[in-house]
């Protein structure tokens, strides 16, 4: 579907070239399409700049049906985020006018001072992302995806980055995954449910998938699961997904909040807070695709292991209450002081569980976790939390590469105190004004030992109430660029 094109604008039957265009600066190497952009320019309907667009039909001198012209604004503001969204609103538009191809020329490295792979690569993503349609649930599907994105390149270049066609392609399916996995409404994702669904497609690509149900969840005394799960009729499973290239030492662990709904429990949420809560299993979601695009692609050099915890969290007359004590796997018993912060508990299981049994090199989970993080980084940055400071920073180097952005935040031991619990090891809430993020991570840190750990609290850009360049509505699929070319580089 999406494929390196070099072809001859005078020749062959062209439907719709799209031309992104910088105000200020030439951005492309090929003759005729500058000699379009000029005169484009000479209307003066069409200056360049961010957002403009024109479109000419049967251009002289050329074989092409129609030119769209899409203006970038100033070159320096122009970045491989900026190539990433004019892919996808390109896509986007030519969906709504019910075309089936398009054709989008590339601009010149050069120029725009930016490698040649990395232009391309956002703008396969860009308009790979930009080209899904969530419409299962319509009866009336108003449009259709693209059948083919080309991208408009000399033949040399086709053929150098041949490869990376199905690299994008892959991990552009994984956070399509997980998008749908977290658009997917609560009655229609059980923890059951999601599970299966989770190890079909694991399987396919040759992951080892294991599922615990509440007998092995038991049995393992993974109680902090199972009290979060108490309220709920959905019974709760705990997924592992496991894949190991060959001749790997090191185990690296990803741990995904799996709350296939959150309704706060007996600390009910009020009002309209519950609204988007389907979306609580964005990290299990993120995990998992992140590592079936992983095995598609055998990109990883380190074995990785993904746990994910996949509950409900439900008021009932079987609920776990405010005020309960829970001896957790770890042995650690905790005072529930909220059962609305139901994640850091299953996470805390999940994570002692993890670090027993794999005893990984590195642990990384990913969470819907708290709204305080939302409130500090609003809903388009992550925040990253660990001790580990070559950890975060190359999580946040990954988050620039792919925008999904992650600030780190810190872990002050002081702020623990708050956590403190007269009757039991600790309070799963603080008692202290604000930094709520902060706290929710000091929770978890005692659950990993000493293992090098980092946390990233995902609850602002896991959803999008409204569409983007490249995303619908809906689940973002956020993490899964993030964690793939992380998990390249570890
Ligand atoms: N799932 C929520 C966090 C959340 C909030 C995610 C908004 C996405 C958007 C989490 O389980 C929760 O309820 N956290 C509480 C913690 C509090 C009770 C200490 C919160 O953030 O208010
Ligand atoms: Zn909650
Ligand atoms: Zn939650």
């Amino acid at each position: 579907m999406l494929e390196l094109k070099s072809v001859h604008l005078q020749k062959g039957e062209i439907e719709t070239l799209v031309i992104p265009v910088c105000e200020d600066k030439e951005i492309h190497d090929n003759q005729t399409i500058n000699s379009l952009i000029r005169k484009a320019k000479k209307t003066e309907e069409f200056k360049g700049e961010k957002d403009e667009e024109i479109t000419f039909y049967n251009p002289a001198q050329t074989s092409v049906k129609r030119v769209i012209f899409k203006g970038l604004g100033k070159l320096e503001k122009v970045d491989t985020e900026s190539l990433r969204k004019v892919a996808g609103s390109t896509v986007k538009n030519c969906i709504k006018k019910d075309f089936s191809e398009v054709l989008i020329a590339v601009p010149a490295p050069k120029k725009i001072r930016q490698e040649m792979s990395d232009i391309l690569e956002a703008m396969m993503e860009g308009a790979f992302l930009g080209n899904h349609l969530f419409d299962k649930y319509k009866e009336e599907k108003k449009h259709k995806p693209l059948e083919q994105i080309s991208l408009f390149v000399t033949s040399e270049t086709a053929k150098k980055f041949s490869r990376l066609i199905s690299q994008v392609t892959a991990v552009c399916e994984g956070t399509i995954l997980a998008r749908e996995w977290v658009t997917t409404p609560s009655n229609e994702k059980s923890p059951v449910e999601l599970a299966k669904s989770i190890v079909t497609i694991a399987e396919k690509e040759k992951l080892r998938a294991t599922v615990l149900d509440v007998k092995a969840l038991r049995k393992h005394k993974l109680n902090a699961i199972l009290a979060v799960a108490s309220g709920s009729e959905n019974a709760p499973r705990m997924v592992v997904l496991e894949y190991k290239p060959k001749g790997a030492k090191k185990t690296i662990a990803l741990v995904g909040k799996g709350i296939t709904f959150d309704s706060g429990g007996i600390n009910l949420k009020p009002g309209s807070a519950s609204k988007d809560m389907k979306t609580d299993m964005a990290g299990a979601a993120a995990v998992a695709a992140a590592m079936i695009t992983i095995a598609k692609l055998g990109a990883a050099k380190v074995n990785v292991v993904g746990l994910l915890p996949l509950v409900e969290n439900m008021p009932s007359g079987s609920a776990y209450r405010p005020g309960d004590i829970i001896r957790t796997y770890s042995g650690k018993t905790v005072e529930i002081g909220n059962t609305d912060a139901e994640g850091r508990m299953i996470l805390a299981d999940a994570m002692s569980y993890t670090v027993e049994k794999y005893k990984p090199h590195t642990l990384i989970d990913l969470a819907t976790l708290t709204g305080a993080c939302v409130v500090g980084l609003g809903d388009k940055i992550a925040g990253v939390f660990s001790k580990d400071d070559k950890l975060a920073q190359a999580i946040v180097r990954s988050g620039e590469k792919t925008y999904e952005r992650c600030w780190h935040l810190p872990l002050p031991d002081d702020y623990k105190e708050s956590l403190k619990s007269e009757i039991a090891d600790t309070n799963n809430i603080a008692d202290m004004n604000g930094g709520g993020a902060i706290t929710a991570a000091l929770f978890l840190s005692d659950f990993v030992k000493d293992t090098c750990w980092a946390h990233v609290d995902i609850a602002g850009p896991a959803f999008a109430k409204k569409e983007s360049a490249y995303c619908g509505a809906g689940g973002t699929g956020f993490g899964v660029r993030l964690l793939c070319d992380l998990l390249e580089k570890l």
